[in-house]
């Protein structure tokens, strides 16, 4: 098939990149950093530009469209110009659906489990209540909203926060964890916010897998089996490593003062199950990605 991929220098477009190319023929779109693209064919634009985006459209012809580009993380987004993070996370997430419709092509967006009201208990389902409490949670809800006003022909995924080892230059927070664990220094992490984690490998290797099913007009949750705190994902990374666990010191959003304190949006994922996809235990994702 032929795949477009939007934020192919990202956390989670790099590993599609790679996961892809293996049986398809893929175009992988970056913009400030080039991250692994230049192994692939590639283009460079801002995802706002859209003469770009329409003449790569027109050129490229996709069947499938992955778009994951966006100003991807609450904390930047609220040192951006919020007319700035609005056109990019949902002005370019319509102007694309609306191509993927003129072009027959089916559109994969990358949501995010922060959609969710973060304080109305375990295991959300896809119709759970909905509350994003940041700017950047916002603007990814109406990214979903223009996507299902704008097209049939879509998946919506709501991503679980993300864990694995970024390629080149980006970097994920459990890259931090495990290099302070690695060099014996002490780190706090929150023993207070649930999540459905997910490795960045299994995404792309799930995401693979759901292109090739007969899918259209869902939404889906999109995370691991397990409901875990960043303290549980520490001390999963000292259980594989033997790393010292007494280094990691729990503490509660409220004492450390975070600016959006979401509680618990680990997601149930029968539906992602339903269509035969199964990630991978976090025992064995984390044992995947350190005993390499
Ligand atoms: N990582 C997670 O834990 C997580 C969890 C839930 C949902 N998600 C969603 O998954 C998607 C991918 O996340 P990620 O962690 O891979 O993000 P990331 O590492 O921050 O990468 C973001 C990508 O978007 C591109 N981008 C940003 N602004 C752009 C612009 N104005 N024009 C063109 N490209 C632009 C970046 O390009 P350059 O770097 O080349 O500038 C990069 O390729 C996002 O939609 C995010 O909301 C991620």
């Amino acid at each position: 098939m032929k795949i477009f991929i939007t934020g192919g220098s990202g956390l989670i477009g790099q590993y599609l990149n790679v996961g892809l190319s293996k049986s398809h023929e893929i175009l992988t779109q970056y913009y400030k950093h080039i991250g692994n693209c230049g192994d692939y064919n590639s283009v460079q634009f801002a995802i706002n530009d859209y003469k770009t985006l329409e003449s790569t459209f027109k050129t490229f012809n996709p069947e499938i469209v992955i778009h994951t580009a966006a100003i991807s993380n609450a904390e930047r987004a609220d040192k951006l110009p919020a007319d700035e993070v609005y056109d990019v996370n949902v002005n370019a997430t319509k102007y694309i659906a609306e191509l993927c419709n003129t072009h027959n092509a089916k559109l994969i967006y990358t949501s995010s489990d922060l959609v969710y009201a973060g304080y109305r208990g375990s295991y959300l389902t896809e119709e759970s209540k909905l509350i994003p409490i940041s700017l950047y949670a916002e603007t990814k809800l109406m990214g979903e909203v223009k996507v299902r006003e704008t097209l049939t022909n879509h998946i919506i995924l709501r991503v679980a926060l993300q864990f694995g080892f970024g390629l080149n230059h980006s970097r994920s927070h459990f890259q931090f964890i495990y290099d302070e664990l690695k060099n014996e220094r002490k780190v706090k992490l929150f023993s207070d916010q649930y999540r459905s984690v997910l490795s960045l490998k299994e995404s792309a290797r799930m995401i693979a897998e759901l292109i090739t099913k007969d899918v259209s007009g869902e939404m889906l949750n999109f995370g691991g089996t397990e409901r875990v705190s960043r303290y549980d994902l520490g001390k999963e990374i000292c259980r594989v490593c033997n790393f010292d666990e007494s280094l990691i010191e729990p503490v509660t959003m409220e004492r450390v003062n975070a600016t959006y304190k979401v509680a618990d949006v680990s997601m149930n994922i029968d539906k992602l199950k339903k269509l035969g996809i199964e990630p991978k235990s976090l025992g064995d994702s984390m044992q995947e990605l350190l005993t390499r």
